[in-house]
């Protein structure tokens, strides 16, 4: 997929929905336009997330939203953005928004980001007083890591880029700005003729990819580094924890030593874009066999089984569009879809800290 020297001009024009939410209401896409001057532009000021709608039989089905959007509204809160929108506002605009797409399959990103008032701009670092807004677009994404990685795994290399630590930047917030680190360790990767870097902790230990989450098999056991090893509490690393546990194999949260990335018997990352990719070789080092080892190979499958809607998931994983009952027309004038709370919800970001450990 990528070229020598990193340079990605190969990549397809993906398509995309022709509409936008923006506030409460659906604008066009080409009218979804900031001022060059906008606080985000300078300052990194955004939070956002990354969510995909499958299709399934059923038809479109949005994979585990309320927990994409409960991250969204944490990241929000650490980065003091006094918003309005509920958890339920935010859900019912995606599932609206991917009916108005009439896509069968896409990816969703919700941003929030301080932008510039026009009539009293201010241009200091200070946020507070910058107007927030937000936006919803969306388009269809295939294989993030290319076509061929779900099967025949990733060439990957350890990144000379630390990870952020925890008191500079917050690794659980999915904020704009850490993806300049991420940036770093993809385009190193990159033109060094890798699909992806590897990121350590500022001690040294394993954390994770540049947008994706990270899992060693190591005989019958798997492992994934903790949030303390400054890591985005994936949604779809959450997701693997309870697969795995659905299947009957061991996963433990531990701290990872990078050296254990090149004994261990097979090597996989997870992420909203790369879902279940196998890493075939670390530094030129080729992992186990060098492809997709059996173990990844069993998550994957009853990853993807659950995603398409073939499988019932461990929880109520799977929003479909189509079978949403609409919601009354007062709610921000459209078409809206009540994503209710379910009581037995409990929050991804704190089960996943537990979830794994002895
Ligand atoms: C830095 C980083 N880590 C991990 C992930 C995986 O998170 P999720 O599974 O919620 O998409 C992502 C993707 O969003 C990411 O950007």
């Amino acid at each position: 997929m990528y070229s020598k020297d990193g340079n990605t001009k190969n990549n397809k024009t993906p398509r995309i929905g022709d509409v936008v939410w923006h506030n409460g209401e659906f604008i066009n896409w080409n009218d979804a336009r900031v001022h060059v001057m906008s606080h985000v532009l300078h300052y990194g000021s955004s939070i956002f997330e990354g969510i995909r709608c499958y299709s399934t039989q059923q038809g479109p089905a949005v994979f585990r939203l309320r927990e994409h959007m409960q991250r969204f509204l944490n990241s929000a809160k650490i980065y003091r953005m006094d918003h309005t929108w509920t958890l339920e506002d935010l859900c019912n605009a995606v599932v609206e928004m991917v009916r108005r797409s009439g896509m069968e399959q896409c990816y969703i990103r919700p941003i929030l980001f301080r932008s510039l008032d026009e009539e009293h701009p201010a241009f200091g670092v200070n946020p507070f007083p910058n107007p927030l807004a937000c936006y919803i677009g969306v388009w269809d994404w295939g294989k993030y890591l290319g076509d061929e990685a779900i099967e025949h795994g990733v060439d990957v290399c350890v990144s000379t880029w630390n990870r952020l630590t925890p008191n500079s930047m917050p690794a659980m917030a999915k904020c704009g700005a850490n993806y300049m680190n991420s940036q770093l360790i993809k385009m190193e990767a990159l033109v060094n003729g890798f699909a992806e870097g590897i990121a350590l902790d500022d001690r040294g230990y394993v954390s994770e990819g540049s947008g994706e989450n990270i899992f060693v098999v190591s005989g019958d056991v798997v492992l994934t580094p903790p949030l303390s090893s400054s890591i985005l509490p994936g949604i779809t690393r959450d997701s693997i924890i309870q697969i795995c546990q659905e299947l009957g194999i061991t996963i433990k949260e531990r701290t990872i030593q990078r050296a254990a990335l090149y004994v261990a018997d097979e090597l996989f990352l997870t992420g909203t874009a790369a879902e279940v990719t196998p890493v075939r070789s670390v530094d030129r080092i080729t992992v186990g066999k060098g492809g997709r080892g059996p173990i990844t190979k069993k998550i994957q499958d009853r990853f993807f089984e659950i995603t398409k809607g073939a499988r019932p998931a461990p929880g109520d994983w799977l929003t479909y569009v189509r079978q949403s009952k609409p919601a009354p027309s007062e709610n921000n004038g459209f078409e809206a879809t009540p994503v209710t709370k379910d009581d037995s919800d409990t929050s991804p970001i704190l089960s996943f800290q537990t979830a794994a450990r002895d």
